[in-house]
């Protein structure tokens, strides 16, 4: 009998610690995205797809109106593919996802009701800091924070706050429809509770979670930082032309762009702010050092297709 009621017992308390913790779990419903540039567009537009009510804060109704154009025109692309065969459900879904998507330019006027603020401003953390020192004091208690910081300390930004639990790393890559993949961020002070409900929002909307200590350039740009700096330092000593790397690392290693691609498509302003930071923590590593021809092209504003040319010309 000890023997037929022990699995039982185990697998009837081992429910009601799920369930416990399930109670427990934070269900994201509401979501502040700040900053509708090119990743903030794509996080809230992946929110607002997926039945989240978004609002998406950027610094004004200028900016906020060329992400809703981009985010109406992705929206198009996706449907073209999901509903190749039912075009009038296409036109539902995009109809339903816009209704839950509105955009304000006051984050601290939006954030009272919110389940999640997810940051994607610049990558400055004196900023960030700023922001998100601001918005502790307007956002309820329950809300956790989220950064989507490439290159900066999650704890850092944490102590910025009261809420050092409730705050983590939600790691976005771009184009933020089409990849799969986010790093979700746990500092020292990141509770199981917060961690499971980001790990929860990533994917309810859709996507694959992977888990990372709060270490620089997390698990992908640790990698893939260094070797598109390599790519660079090989174009600016005549190596070779950036267009045969580009061809070179796409047929002969597979990948499906080449470095001078992905960083026009990352952003100029992006990776220098990255390997900027990564080199003064470390000056002597070699992997780390600053490019002067990375450094012209931000300083001439050629930040790459967000802005028409970065190392090649979009117009
Ligand atoms: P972006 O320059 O395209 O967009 C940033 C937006 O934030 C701009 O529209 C700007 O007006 C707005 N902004 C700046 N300060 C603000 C403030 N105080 N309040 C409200 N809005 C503000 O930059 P992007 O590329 O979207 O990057 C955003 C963040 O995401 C950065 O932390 C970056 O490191 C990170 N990230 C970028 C990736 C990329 O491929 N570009 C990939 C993953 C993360």
């Amino acid at each position: 009998m000890a023997f037929a009621t022990r699995p039982f017992v185990r697998a009837a308390s081992s429910s009601a610690a799920a369930a416990t913790a399930a109670a427990k779990k934070l269900i994201i419903k509401h979501v502040t995205v700040i900053g509708g540039g090119l990743m903030g567009a794509g996080i809230a537009q992946i929110a607002a797809a997926s039945g989240h009510t978004v609002v998406l804060v950027d610094q004004s109704d200028e900016i906020l109106k060329k992400s809703t154009k981009g985010i109406e025109e992705s929206l198009k692309r996706v449907t073209k593919k999901k509903f190749a065969d039912n075009p009038e459900a296409g036109a539902e879904f995009i109809q339903k996802t816009l209704k839950n998507l509105t955009t304000s330019t006051d984050a601290a006027a939006v954030v009272h009701s919110t389940d999640l603020v997810i940051e994607a401003i610049v990558e400055n953390l004196e900023v960030k800091n700023e922001l998100f020192k601001r918005l502790d004091k307007f956002a309820p208690e329950h809300t956790i924070f989220a950064s989507n910081t490439s290159s900066l300390q999650v704890t850092n930004m944490a102590n910025s706050t009261t809420r050092q639990d409730r705050f983590g790393g939600l790691h976005f890559f771009n184009p933020v429809p089409m990849m799969k993949l986010v790093e979700v961020i746990r500092t020292p002070m990141t509770s199981q509770k917060t961690f499971e409900s980001l790990m929860d929002f990533s994917k309810a909307v859709g996507k694959s979670p992977v888990s990372c200590k709060d270490t620089p350039g997390f698990i992908v740009n640790r990698l893939l930082v260094p070797y598109m700096m390599e790519a660079v330092r090989l174009f600016e000593r005549g190596d070779a032309s950036k267009e045969d790397i580009d061809v070179a690392m796409k047929l002969g290693a597979g990948y499906p762009m080449g470095p001078f691609e992905l960083l026009d498509y990352v952003g100029l302003d992006t990776s220098k702010y990255i390997i900027d930071g990564w080199h003064s923590l470390e000056p002597n590593n070699p992997l780390f050092a600053p490019s002067p021809l990375l450094n012209k092209l931000v300083a001439e504003k050629k930040l790459g297709k967000k802005t028409g040319e970065g190392f090649y010309k979009y117009k």
